[in-house]
């Protein structure tokens, strides 16, 4: 009986701690985040279009590496291969029967037909306090992979990372984790950066260290961690 105070105020100690661990964990971005997989107004794959169709990421995101902002493509870059009638995208697919009444695709050519664009909802955020570069970030060798995952994979895009200022300064502090030496560094033989898969070996083998330093030193990159460089 001499014990049961103590085991009630060790018990009561864990069980305040464990509360309060998993209310701070709520609440940060790292679990209202990560998952974030919103329903979008088409069923747009890129597991489809970037995975087996194998379109480069920047035919369509064809800002990524020129600016700050990696645009999402208006519906006349759909339309490239969704005209209708005589699809050349489906012009030598079986599956041509099955599509030429696709909703989904129906609901893209009434949209460039009225020129309204998509509404896609915005999956990847950061607040308007914190300032974000691509073009940075993907010409310094950083592969969407780092950041986005394996898109190429994902039917619905999904976050993949918190994206908090944390995970930033992680990989601010051991960039080279995540520099790749890519089709853009002159270097023959070499994946394109946007080819996820052979991104995501390169990361995972052996020597990937070394060879992150080395594209650090060569390229004289220095990711910063003062405070201005994100909030000014
Ligand atoms: C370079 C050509 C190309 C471009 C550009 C393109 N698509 Fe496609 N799309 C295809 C092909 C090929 C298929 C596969 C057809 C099949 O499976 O029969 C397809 C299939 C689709 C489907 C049907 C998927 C299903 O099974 O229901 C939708 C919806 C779609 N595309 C939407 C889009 C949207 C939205 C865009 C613009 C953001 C776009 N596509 C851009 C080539 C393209
Ligand atoms: C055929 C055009 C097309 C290609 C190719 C393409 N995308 Fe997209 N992407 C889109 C469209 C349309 C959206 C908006 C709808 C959505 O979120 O699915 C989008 C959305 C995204 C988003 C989420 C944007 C947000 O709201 O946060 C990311 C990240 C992304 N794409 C990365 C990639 C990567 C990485 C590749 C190459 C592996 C790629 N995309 C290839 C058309 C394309
Ligand atoms: C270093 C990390 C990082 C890399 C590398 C990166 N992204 Fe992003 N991406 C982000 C962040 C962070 C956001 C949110 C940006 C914001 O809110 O301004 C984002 C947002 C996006 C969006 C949504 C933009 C919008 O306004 O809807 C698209 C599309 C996208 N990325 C595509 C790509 C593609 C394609 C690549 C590779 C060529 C790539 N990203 C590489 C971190 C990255
Ligand atoms: C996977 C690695 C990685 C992640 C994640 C990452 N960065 Fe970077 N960042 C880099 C590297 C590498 C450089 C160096 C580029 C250079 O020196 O040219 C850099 C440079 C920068 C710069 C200076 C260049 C510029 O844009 O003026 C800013 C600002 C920056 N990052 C902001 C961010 C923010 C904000 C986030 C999180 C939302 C983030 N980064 C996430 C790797 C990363
Ligand atoms: C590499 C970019 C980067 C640097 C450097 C950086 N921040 Fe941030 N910071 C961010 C991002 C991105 C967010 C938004 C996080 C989110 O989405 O919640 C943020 C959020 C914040 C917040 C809001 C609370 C939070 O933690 O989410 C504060 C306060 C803050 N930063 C202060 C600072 C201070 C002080 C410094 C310098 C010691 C600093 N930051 C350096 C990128 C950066």
């Amino acid at each position: 009986m001499n014990a049961i105070p103590t085991v009630a105020a060790v018990g009561g100690f864990f069980t305040l701690a464990a509360v309060t661990a998993g209310g701070t964990y709520y609440f940060t971005p790292e679990f209202w985040r990560v998952g974030y997989e919103p329903e979008q107004p088409v069923n747009y794959s890129h597991q489809l279009h970037a995975g087996t169709l194998g379109i480069d990421c920047r035919y369509c995101h064809t800002n990524v590496e020129k600016s700050g902002h990696s645009n999402v493509p208006d519906t006349s870059t759909c339309m490239n291969c969704h005209t209708g009638s005589g699809d050349q995208a489906y012009l030598n697919l079986t599956l041509w029967n099955a599509h030429k009444v696709n909703e989904n695709l129906v609901r893209v050519r009434e949209a460039y037909a009225s020129t309204a664009p998509i509404e896609w909802k915005r999956v990847h955020k950061v607040p308007d306090y914190a300032h974000f570069n691509h073009a940075a970030h993907v010409k310094a060798g950083v592969s969407c992979y780092s950041c986005h995952g394996r898109i190429d994979q994902q039917a619905v895009v999904r976050q993949v990372h918190g994206m908090a200022m944390g995970w930033c300064l992680d990989c601010h502090r051991n960039p080279e984790r995540a520099l790749v030496i890519a089709d853009d560094l002159g270097a023959t033989d070499a994946p394109k950066i946007t080819d996820l898969e052979a991104i995501e070996a390169l990361l995972s083998s052996r020597g990937q260290r070394e060879s992150g330093l080395a594209v650090a030193k060569a390229r004289q990159l220095a990711p910063p961690e003062h405070c201005a460089a994100c909030h000014y």
